[in-house]
């Protein structure tokens, strides 16, 4: 380390639609986090097209990279190591990503760091809360996981439970054009759903048998299908808003059920959330109440270090910096990498 007391990280994350590149000091200063979103062009698809994301990061990666670094005021010679998401997402995306910080740390002759991209929505959770540290519950909720986290110890993690099916985000985004609200699901259902009635249509609350804290969530989306198809054959009215909101309070109430027993069994005395899901207002404002009702400190990310960032990717390198991880030129795209694998 050159730069005394100072570990200066810059992270890339590139796994599924957004080119983001961020400059992060001792792991909690972000000093620019900028992100290049490429919903606009999904959109006209209907949802995230794999070979279209690649391409655009490729064209996106170089100047966010500059931007990152300009915000910062600095340059890649102050950097101290550079620090990559290689796992899991799209694995097109991901490679322009790895290859990208690869090329960097070799001609800076820089260590570099891949990290996986659950750890890094967890650790989003460090950047505004400056006194949180491990042990704590995390529950993770993005467009690709839905998993209940026990985090031991920076860097250590242990899996309570996980989806069986499809993610709770996968779920809004695939109720979300089934009602007719389109992409990306999860902001358009939340916005819809403040002028429904959440207890308007009695959607299914999935339990999963063998494991206590699994969730599954196709079930649901079946419910939200049969409605919809009932109501046009019966020629019903469909009121947008209340199936929103129905469906919603049917996810969320799942995610609180589970993070709740989950804190109870094992008495957790602190519990955040992270990923895309986690910036659904309702979601937050329920694990808010449930945990105060037991006394158990809640934590959250704001909304855009919820959602994908390569802020939360330079605040989980530090801690693998600090650990002494280091990666080499044979680092690659995982696209199915497990959380703790390393
Ligand atoms: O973490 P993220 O940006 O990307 C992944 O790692 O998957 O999460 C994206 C997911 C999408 O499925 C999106 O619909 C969902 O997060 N999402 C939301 C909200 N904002 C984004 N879901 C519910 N309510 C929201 N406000
Ligand atoms: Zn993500």
């Amino acid at each position: 380390m050159e730069s005394g007391q100072e570990v200066k990280i810059l992270a890339i994350e590139s796994s599924c639609d957004e080119t983001a590149a961020a400059v992060v000091v001792n792991g909690r200063d972000v000093r620019s986090n900028m992100i290049s979103s490429q919903i606009d062009i999904h959109t006209l698809y209907g949802g995230v097209v794999p070979e279209i994301a690649s391409r655009k990061h490729i064209e996106r990666i170089n100047q966010v990279i500059e931007q990152a670094l300009y915000t910062a005021g600095m340059s890649l010679d102050d950097m101290d190591a550079i620090a990559v998401t290689y796992g899991p997402g799209l694995v097109g995306a991901l490679l322009v990503g790895v290859a990208q910080a690869k090329a960097i740390a070799y001609a800076k002759q820089l260590p570099l760091i891949g990290v996986h991209h659950i750890e890094g929505h967890i650790c989003a959770n460090y950047i505004e809360n400056k006194d949180l540290e491990p042990p704590f519950f995390c529950l993770v909720v993005s467009g690709g996981h839905t998993h209940l986290v026990k985090v031991l110890d920076y860097g250590v993690y242990e899996v309570m439970g996980r989806t069986r099916d499809d993610a709770a985000g996968e779920a809004f985004d695939k109720a979300a054009r089934a009602i007719g609200l389109g992409y990306p699901g999860g902001p358009k259902i939340e916005k819809a759903s403040h002028a429904g009635n959440a207890d308007a249509i009695p959607f299914p609350r999935a339990k999963v048998s063998g494991s206590a804290y699994d969730f599954s969530f196709s079930g649901l989306k079946s419910a939200v299908l049969n409605y919809l198809n009932g109501c046009r054959m019966k020629n019903i009215p469909i009121v947008q808003e209340d199936v929103a909101a129905s469906f919603q309070k049917a996810v969320i109430d799942v995610l609180v059920d589970n993070a709740m027993r989950a804190a109870q069994e094992y008495q957790a005395e602190k519990f955040a959330i992270a990923g895309g899901v986690a910036s659904n207002a309702v979601l937050r404002q329920r694990m808010e109440t449930a945990c105060k009702e037991r006394g158990i400190r809640f934590y959250y990310p704001s909304p855009v270090l919820c959602t994908d960032n390569a802020a939360m990717i330079g605040t989980a390198a530090y801690y693998e910096y600090q650990a002494g991880r280091r990666d080499d030129w044979s680092l690659n795209a995982v696209p199915n990498l497990k959380l703790g694998s390393r």
